[in-house]
């Protein structure tokens, strides 16, 4: 494990002795890079033109959205907060690694972060006067990746959040692929003024633009299938929740930072999470939650 630069954009970078690695920028604790077949297959979409000097969230990789995700509700709590909140654009602090071998022989490294009231600018601690502890762990195995939040209420009163896991995949060729595992789900389409349907195809296949909300999926698994072959398999841990989006042309154009403008091509968000309503936590209780993202490439 190696901390690389110093200042905004320092960031972790974690390798296997098979090759596969993960990079994680210290600003939003995102994730930029995860590397599976020896280091060979890149896995997350990130921009040409993403922001990885804290000057700004980044566009790509794997975001943490907390403690509220999309623009902020009027009248609660989150209200003043900017949009998907404040963790993705935060200096996390690096609590350290740790490695381990399973009874196969192989490895994976775990790297944790740490975000604390402490830690907040003065404009997001003023926003949200909330005393909060987040830790957040990556672990790199060999055909996955696991990321885990867990929020504490440090506070003497109970708060409510949202969190959620913006996570870029990166595909081909988008009209090759497919998503399974959300057949039966209702979901709310953001593109459709955010009326409410219900997901009646097996397969959801993306050809324009996509921003949908599935709320409380029964089952844990969501399928990126490219060219009839799974390519990755997203897997819920105690989050019901699943966002896909794809900006497609001319949401893309409008965004300074997505870069090559063609890149929603090459992308699609699948975004597991708890949005649905809030998450609530009375002082000193814990919640915890997160995905485990296989690779089979
Ligand atoms: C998705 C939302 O999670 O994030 C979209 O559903 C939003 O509505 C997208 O456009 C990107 O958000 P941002 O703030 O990173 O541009």
């Amino acid at each position: 494990v190696d901390i690389v630069g110093s200042g905004p954009s320092s960031k972790v970078v974690a390798t296997l002795a098979s090759g596969e690695s993960v990079e994680v920028l210290l600003y939003g604790a995102t994730v930029t890079s995860w590397k599976s077949n020896g280091g060979k297959t890149e896995n997350l979409w990130l921009s040409e033109k993403a922001a990885l000097d804290g000057s700004k969230a980044v566009r790509g990789g794997i975001p943490v959205v907390f403690p509220v995700f999309g623009p902020p509700p009027k009248d609660h709590t989150t209200s003043s907060l900017p949009q998907h909140g404040f963790a993705r654009s935060s200096r996390w602090e690096f609590l350290g690694k740790s490695a381990s071998e399973d009874a196969l022989g192989s490895n994976s490294v775990k790297l944790d972060f740490g975000l604390y009231t402490s830690g907040l600018s003065e404009d997001a601690r003023k926003a949200w006067p909330l005393d909060f502890g987040l830790q957040y762990s990556v672990t790199l195995a060999k055909d996955s990746l696991q990321t885990v939040v867990s929020v504490r209420n440090e506070g003497g009163q109970s708060f409510e959040f949202q969190f959620l896991l913006h996570t870029y995949l990166k595909v081909k060729d988008i009209s090759k692929v497919s998503i399974k595992g959300l057949m039966g789900v209702e979901y709310v389409d953001k593109v459709l003024n955010a009326s409410t349907h219900n997901q009646s195809d097996m397969d959801l296949k993306i050809t324009g633009e996509v921003d949908r909300v599935y709320k409380g999926i029964p089952q844990d698994t969501t399928t990126v299938v490219e060219d009839e072959k799974p390519r990755f398999d997203v897997v819920r841990d105690n989050l019901q929740d699943t966002v896909v989006w794809n900006p497609w042309t001319e949401k893309a154009a409008a965004m300074g930072d997505f870069a090559p403008k063609e890149g929603f091509k090459q992308m699609v968000c699948v975004e597991v999470g708890t949005v649905n309503g809030w998450q609530k936590l009375e002082k000193g209780e814990v919640f915890e939650g997160g995905q485990t993202i296989k690779s089979f490439l």
